[in-house]
């Protein structure tokens, strides 16, 4: 049955790669990334895609050299600066990662400004929502999902040893997003056939479309296959 608003979720990976063919440097191949992201973003919203979730940047990223890390931060506060881009397709952007005030958050205070405004200036929008993953690993949500869901179920009950009956509905509630739906197609770019440690509770049915193309190369083309799949 064909997936009425799809939740499209993207591991975009191959950006080194890409410029590493062109003999340009890595951080050309992520520019050319959040470039071809924008453009996915407007064909998905146009396609009436309901979610798309992309990982742009995991927990595990920030041991990459810092003048690389700075540069994909940099491309962070680009897309979340497309404001009139985003409020003109009427897409609302959200965001998933390691809470901003816990323990070993990394995120600095300028991007977190930038997340924090594109959510509050696409608020009122209806249509499509973006989900950035920033400082984003599966393992440490599902964790902290489980931790929560144990503290809520002890303090109903008498006894402090009730993390045997925490469900998956109470660990689903303490997800960073409880409301981003489950994931209907898992794209990864560039020939990886990994999942990567993104979005293991809410892919957990979802179809995967691998495809060699690397990410800035990821166009309409590319979208319409992976939609394909739950169409
Ligand atoms: C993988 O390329 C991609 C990332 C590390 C994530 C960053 C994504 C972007 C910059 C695209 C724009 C997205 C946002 C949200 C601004 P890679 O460096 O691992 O490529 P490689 O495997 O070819 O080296």
């Amino acid at each position: 049955m064909p997936a009425l608003a799809p939740h499209i979720a993207c591991i975009m990976d191959g950006n080194g790669r890409w410029a590493k063919r062109r003999g340009l440097p890595r951080t050309a191949g992520h520019t050319a990334g959040e470039e071809a992201l924008a453009t996915v973003v407007r064909e998905a919203a146009h396609r009436n895609v309901g979610w798309l979730t992309v990982f742009g940047f995991s927990t595990e990223n920030w041991v990459r050299p810092p003048s690389e890390v700075r540069h994909i931060l940099g491309l962070h506060r680009k897309l979340f600066g497309r404001i009139d881009e985003l409020n003109a397709n009427n897409v609302r952007v959200r965001w998933i990662g390691r809470p901003f005030d816990e323990p070993g958050s990394r995120t600095p205070a300028p991007i977190q400004k930038a997340i924090r405004d594109a959510i509050r200036d696409t608020s009122t929008n209806t249509g499509m929502v973006l989900t950035v993953a920033f400082d984003y690993g599966s393992r440490a949500e599902i964790a902290r999902a489980a931790r929560l869901a144990a503290l809520e179920t002890a303090s109903s009950a008498d006894a402090a040893s009730n993390g045997a009956h925490v469900s998956p509905a109470a660990i689903a509630r303490h997800l960073y997003d409880p409301n981003l739906p489950p994931v209907d197609v898992l794209v990864r770019t560039s020939g990886e056939t990994r999942i990567s440690n993104f979005l293991l509770w809410q892919a957990r049915h979802a179809r995967v479309y691998f495809t060699d193309a690397a990410w800035p190369d990821f166009g309409a083309d590319e979208l319409d296959a992976a939609l394909a799949l739950v169409s």
